[in-house]
């Protein structure tokens, strides 16, 4: 069944938010938002070019846009970027826009997940594995402030993820 609220995914780089995210809004027959297609669709470029060309702040920015206008829509399966918790006001925005749920994951998981991909500028800078370290410091604590679920995916198939999700949704 719908749920009334936002269901939305936090957590990092590689945690299967977006393949989760998918599979949820099919089960749940909810729309489902992947907020970096989204920033990419209204900006009309893709997110290598924007940080390219805007850094992060600008990139950072976009975000927050278009998480606010997200989440004043109907209720959707909403995916986030992994550094959408960053800034105080976007987790406020979180808090209050619905169910959270933070799908943490290993920086061993997130090397194997993300070891091909060319679409994340913030890995293509230096090590992958301190980068990933230093965020997972920061921003673990973060995801962590704001969920009302916690599953850890390291040994979860994204279908058991979605079935823990859904159980939960049941619960509550
Ligand atoms: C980012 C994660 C990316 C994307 C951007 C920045 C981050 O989203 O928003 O590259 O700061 O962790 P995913 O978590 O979907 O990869």
């Amino acid at each position: 069944m719908p749920l009334l609220q936002h269901l939305i995914l936090v957590g990092p780089m590689g945690a299967g938010k977006s393949t989760i995210g998918r599979l949820l809004s099919d089960q749940l027959q909810m729309d489902f938002v992947d907020l970096d297609k989204e920033i990419e669709q209204r900006s009309g470029a893709t997110i290598p070019w924007i940080f390219d060309i805007e850094g992060e702040t600008g990139f950072r920015e976009r975000e927050s846009i278009a998480l606010e206008e997200v989440l004043a829509e109907p209720a959707k399966v909403v995916a986030t970027g992994g550094g959408c918790v960053l800034k105080l006001d976007n987790r406020t925005k979180l808090e209050a826009g619905g169910l959270v749920v933070y799908l943490s994951t290993s920086v061993e998981q997130q090397l194997i997940r993300t070891a091909k991909d060319k679409n994340r500028p913030l890995l293509q800078t230096g090590n992958p594995e301190q980068i990933l370290n230093d965020m997972a410091k920061v921003r673990n604590p973060l995801y962590a402030s704001i969920a009302d679920l916690i599953i850890d995916t390291n040994a979860k198939s994204p279908k058991l993820v979605v079935q823990d999700i859904i159980h939960f949704t049941q619960t509550i």
